[in-house]
């Protein structure tokens, strides 16, 4: 136990650091961004180790911090260097979405680029480039080839990010195979990840005293700081070790207990961008497109074989337990029959795709300890789910099944078979598939989010685009916004699901979940979160289960998770005569703008979204479990329009836990002078449409408020 005067020494420590920031040599290399306000300083410390500084408004926001790596047989690379080239560059270019939050991305940024060599031998040099924007920067690492440095076996990448100050922060475990973690909200000095094992995770794996990212903290001063990484390839996953006695972050990789060693490169290769995004506000975090811009231009071209869609599953009745993923226990949930009843479902209601899962054979071994490999077949339907006629009636009414392929973290298993899975999809006219990997990875020792995994899901990714396939991956690398490069890794998991709430023993997802996730997971990019249950509490499926939100908030979801694919994830029967369900049918998925109107990270936010190619808007809003009142203003919409609002909020008794149907649904005109109040139950949210107008609509509905 900590003893009083350790403690009061500790607090003492952390303050006197806050107070004074590290001197910059005056030969620093300075980068600012196009409005000044954010500015990095690169520069060699006394030993010769390549260090850089960060201020914004000129306050430090991340302190003096080194730059370095540790190698297996070879000296690790910190001081001892010298600088021996240097540019500096701006870029402002406009570039397009194919589908995404918004159309038209801006770009901006002045670049630095710093080359530092040893100055004895081996003479070993790389690259620092920092890209600074108005929303944050990015730096990279860039091993040019070289004699001495040939092919680099990694044991550690050393860069710090020295924080000024105990932030307030939220974090999930620096955890090697998953993402599935609950939020924690601490000051940064209290960070102790290492104890927060989950019993409800197949896999999981917490070496250090790390956090994974996104990682989002919040200064005294108010300012937002969310660290990541952008565009990670052929390398492992950076975890941020925390010392909470120094407030010193250091970027932890994931390794492989197989291999030995963090990641290994031949020269020349570059590392994934160090991403640290900035904003005044919390709202300003998601509406950043820091992450994407850092990555390359689209490879693929023309992905217009990938539609955005809604979509609806045989999946949720299974994590009911109402029917099974496999065919022996009887109760098989892929059936033709309860396909067909879907399709039919889908179609009525102005949704595109239908999943099924547990179509598959290998579905009775697939969580067997040890016996993982060769378990699944992703070709041979079981017999009683006929593909061929599945997907013959799904076209006919207008809908696409998308493909299932759990691999059971059998990775090689699925390799062995990607070009003839993705060869049946491709005939079957399927374009998009979620994939899945629960439990430990074979061969043992390899972790999730290690360098070999993050180069299997690319393969899988790269595979699929041959074959115009898109991917939902589920237990995935985080996103590190590669969708602009490759436009068909469409959306991910990585983060505990509602499917948490029908099985998890520890309650489910708290009422506080998403509006923590939208302020750090969803800054990675899209989330298969699976939103829209009706049947809150899960009768009769599961007595001792339930989802923490209101109803009104299942449906403010559709627009505060971004995704271009979106589930409705309930079963058919739930929805049926629920007039709520004309939300789900309504609302788009596919944006041309999307603005954050207001938020404070795992207390609340609300967005809206403007339909693309439309004059549409939708508003979604959410709370955690205290009640709230938000204005909002409707000065997005066209000036001079009339528009019919359809509010479906919460009731007046509405209550995630006591009363989470109780909704109501109102109409009314509205334009962008309306300024309206929402008021938000405890867990709820609400959410609306906005719609131009019809002549009848202007006559008989009255104006907000009136
Ligand atoms: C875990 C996924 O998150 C879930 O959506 C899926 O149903 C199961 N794995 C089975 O693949
Ligand atoms: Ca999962």
């Amino acid at each position: 136990m900590i003893g009083k005067p350790n403690f009061i020494l500790f607090t003492l420590a952390v303050l006197g650091f806050a107070a004074c920031q590290s001197p910059v040599p005056e030969q620093s290399l300075d980068v600012s961004s196009p409005s000044g306000k954010l500015k990095v300083q690169s520069f060699l410390t006394t030993e010769g180790q390549p260090a850089y500084l960060i201020t914004y408004d000129g306050k430090a926001v991340i302190d003096t911090s080194t730059l370095g790596f540790e190698f297996q047989d070879a000296t690790p690379l910190a001081g001892g260097m010298e600088l021996v080239e240097q540019a500096t560059s701006s870029t402002n270019e406009t570039w397009e979405m194919p589908w995404g939050e918004q159309r038209e991305v801006v770009n901006h940024y002045n670049e630095l680029s710093a080359t530092f060599r040893e100055t004895a031998a081996p003479e070993r040099s790389y690259r620092i480039v920092f890209r600074v924007y108005d929303d944050g920067l990015g730096f990279r690492y860039e091993f040019p080839e070289q004699p001495n440095l040939k092919e680099a076996v990694i044991m550690d990448e050393n860069t710090q990010f020295q924080l000024t100050g105990d932030h307030q922060c939220w974090w999930q475990p620096g955890d090697w195979d998953i993402y599935e973690h609950l939020y924690n909200t601490t000051k940064v000095s209290e960070i102790d990840a290492t104890s927060k094992g989950d019993p409800n995770l197949a896999q999981s794996y917490i070496p250090e005293n790390a956090v994974n990212t996104p990682f989002t903290l919040k200064t005294a001063d108010g300012l937002y700081l969310s660290f990541h990484e952008a565009a990670l390839y052929d390398y492992s996953d950076m975890t941020l070790k925390v010392d909470p006695a120094t407030l010193l972050l250091q970027s932890e990789l994931v390794g492989s207990a197989r291999l030995g060693y963090k990641t290994k490169r031949k020269a020349p290769f570059h590392t994934p961008w160090r991403t640290l995004q900035i904003s005044e506000n919390a709202g300003g975090l998601i509406e950043s497109r820091l992450i994407v811009n850092l990555n390359e231009p689209n490879q693929l071209g023309d992905v217009s074989w990938f539609k955005p869609t809604k979509y609806v599953g045989i999946w949720w009745e299974m994590h009911l337990d109402k029917s099974t993923w496999d065919m022996a226990s009887g109760r098989h949930g892929a059936t033709t029959e309860n396909a067909k009843r879907f399709i039919d479902f889908a179609a009525d209601n102005n949704i595109g795709g239908l999943l099924v899962e547990g179509w598959n054979t290998g579905w009775e071994h697939w969580r067997d300890p040890g016996s993982r490999e060769g378990v699944f077949d992703f070709v041979t339907p079981y017999p009683d789910y006929d593909l061929q006629e599945v997907v013959r009636y799904a076209k006919e009414k207008g809908v696409e099944i998308i493909m299932h392929h759990e691999t059971s973290a059998a990775p090689r298993t699925y390799e062995a078979q990607l070009d003839t899975a993705f060869a049946l999809m491709k005939k079957l006219g399927i374009h998009s598939v979620k994939t899945g990997y629960v439990g430990k990875i074979i061969p043992e020792g390899e972790y999730h989010h290690g360098q070999w995994m993050v180069n299997h899901y690319q393969k899988v990714l790269e595979t699929a685009a041959r074959f115009e396939v898109a991917v939902d991956a589920h237990e995935p690398i985080k996103d590190t916004g590669i969708r602009r490069t490759w436009p068909n890794f469409i959306s991910r998991e990585g983060l505990r699901g509602q499917e948490f709430n029908a099985w998890s023993a520890d309650g489910g997802n708290p009422p506080e979940h998403l509006p923590i996730i939208a302020f750090t997971r969803m800054l990675a990019g899209p989330i298969d979160f699976t939103p829209g249950i009706f049947n809150i509490k899960l009768d009769p499926y599961k007595p001792n289960n339930q989802v923490n939100t209101t109803l009104a908030q299942q449906l403010a979801l559709y627009v505060v998770i971004y995704s271009p694919v979106q589930m409705a994830a309930d079963l058919p029967e739930f929805y049926e005569g629920n007039p709520a369900m004309q939300f789900i049918r309504d609302v788009g998925v596919d944006w041309e703008t999307s603005k954050v109107l207001n938020g404070e990270v795992g207390d609340f936010v609300t967005i809206a979204r403007q339909e693309r190619g439309a004059d549409k808007w939708f508003l979604g809003s959410i709370t955690d479990e205290n009640a709230r009142t938000l204005p909002v203003k409707l000065d997005f919409l066209s000036a001079g329009k009339k528009y019919t609002a359809t509010l479906y909020a919460d009731g007046p008794t509405a209550h995630w836990n006591d009363n989470p149907i109780n909704f109501t649904i109102q109409k009314f005109l509205v334009d962008s002078s309306t300024e309206m109040e929402l008021r938000l139950a405890p867990g709820g949210g609400a959410a609306i449409s906005l719609i131009p107008a019809t002549e009848e609509e202007m006559q008989e509905l009255k104006g907000y408020g009136e």
